[in-house]
């Protein structure tokens, strides 16, 4: 019995490698757009990289095993710490800020569900050395472009921000104890999957104080409006300052043209444990999908992994969410698999004649294929057709010998007779 692929892992049939190349291409155009340069790491990493500081929830789902040296390796499952690691053993060498992008396929033992499979690749994107707001600016302004460039509008998706250190202050001012932070944090992160009591039962658990849970309510109701916190924390400067940072930021998106993708959104969390600032996620507008693409600033990730302090931000973005979202809105671009020139000869004697003038088309560049074997003009025009191929590129005994060939448009059926030599050059 033949055996399929692993749960959660996938076989690409070439239309569905043309797929992820397409958006590869897109993501590498609009990156370079950008002046980010890219880079890769390995795909193996020692185990103690993740269980350092990714958070809890991941590094639950790590493909991991000991290697024949006895070392603690696992499969990568997020692109974050390898960066870290790699910017901060060459930190002192580089220009800051540094800008870089990866695609790397990642690794994660997930629970089976829509949008979330056992390896995906993901779109990374950095800003290392750079702590002012005009690059959590930029940062986000390409992900929203790649939405642009795959054809998709703000009516389609929506980018919610907040940041971390705004909803800290909240917090903190609401009354909540810093040991409880953390707590609260992994309760608001779910708020947008979980019934309401189910995150009102994690936050009774998390804070003692009365008072306190009741201002995290109100915050909460509040969560999408910035004006009514403002008015509400306005006896925190903290909170107010918080808040301005905010404000400059979402002056900077509109500045770079996507203020109208923009949602501030204070229960946007993000799962994993070194987020220290901004942090930002982009869904379907429907909400029917996990999210496109997530991320945000982490300024202590490079001091805890390269002992190197320099602020940092990215977000990665998934092949697999916008996938299902480009199919299910028809914006995929039909793959071109086949090639442009068939070349077929009258006499199946000819084949060492057909190789030649396939030879001169390649050295033009042209995608070429022609029959492996000698067979019947009729044959060798069936399979060209069924190949798709644009032209076929016909020999005729007689006329090859003139130096002619027949050149036959698929699309309308028109035949040309044409010099060789003089054909090639047109191309
Ligand atoms: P993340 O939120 O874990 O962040 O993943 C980012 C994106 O990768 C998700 O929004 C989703 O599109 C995709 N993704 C994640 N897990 C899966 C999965 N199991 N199947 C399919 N797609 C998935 C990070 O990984 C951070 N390291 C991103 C980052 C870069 N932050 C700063 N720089």
């Amino acid at each position: 019995m033949s055996q399929g692929a692993l749960p959660g892992f996938r076989d690409f049939y070439p239309d569905q490698l043309a797929t992820r190349n397409y958006l590869m291409l897109v993501w590498r155009d609009i990156a370079r757009r950008y002046g980010f340069v890219e880079y890769d790491g390995p795909p193996l990493e020692p185990l103690e990289l993740y269980t350092k500081k990714s958070g809890e929830e991941i590094v639950g789902q790590l493909y991991t095993f000991t290697d024949k040296g006895g070392r603690q390796v696992a499969l990568r499952p997020e692109m974050t710490p390898t960066l870290a690691r790699m910017v901060a053993a060459k930190a002192n060498a580089m220009r800051k800020p540094i800008r870089w992008f990866s695609i790397p396929q990642l690794f994660r033992y997930e629970r089976q569900q829509k949008g979330r499979l056992r390896e995906h690749f993901q779109l990374n994107v950095d800003i290392i050395g750079e702590s002012s707001v005009a690059a959590d600016a930029e940062l986000l302004a390409v992900a929203i472009d790649i939405m642009r460039a795959v054809g998709l509008t703000s009516k389609h998706v929506r980018a919610r921000v907040s940041d971390r250190r705004l909803l800290t202050s909240l917090l903190v001012s609401a009354g909540v104890e810093e040991n409880e932070l953390a707590r609260v944090f992994a309760a608001i992160d779910k708020t947008g999957r979980e019934p309401r009591e189910v995150t009102r039962d994690k936050i009774t658990a998390a804070v003692a104080s009365e008072d306190a849970r009741k201002s995290i309510e109100r915050l909460l109701a509040n969560a999408k409006d910035l004006d009514a916190l403002a008015k509400e924390f306005a006896s925190s400067p903290q909170v107010l300052e918080e808040i301005a940072r905010m404000r400059e930021y979402l002056a900077f998106l509109a500045a770079l043209g996507v203020g109208d993708w923009i949602d501030f959104d204070l229960s946007i969390v993000r799962g994993l444990a070194y987020y220290t600032g901004n942090v930002f996620e982009l869904f379907d507008a429907t909400g029917e999908f996990r999210a496109i693409c997530g991320g945000g600033r982490y300024d202590d990730l490079l001091a805890t992994i390269g002992g190197v302090d320099l602020p940092a931000l990215g977000f990665g973005m998934g092949d697999v969410v916008l996938t299902e979202i480009l199919r299910g809105r028809n914006l995929l671009p039909t793959p071109v698999l086949s090639a442009e020139y068939w070349v077929a000869a009258e006499d199946e004697s000819m084949l060492s004649e057909v190789m030649r003038v396939a030879g001169r088309l390649r050295a033009k560049s042209r995608s070429v294929e022609y029959a492996l074997k000698p067979q019947t003009l009729s044959r060798q025009l069936k399979s060209a057709s069924s190949a798709g191929v644009t032209s076929v590129v016909l020999l005729r005994r007689p006329d090859y010998q003139n130096g002619k060939v027949t050149v036959k448009t698929m699309a309308d059926g028109s035949e040309q007779n044409v010099g060789l030599d003089a054909f090639l050059d047109s191309l």
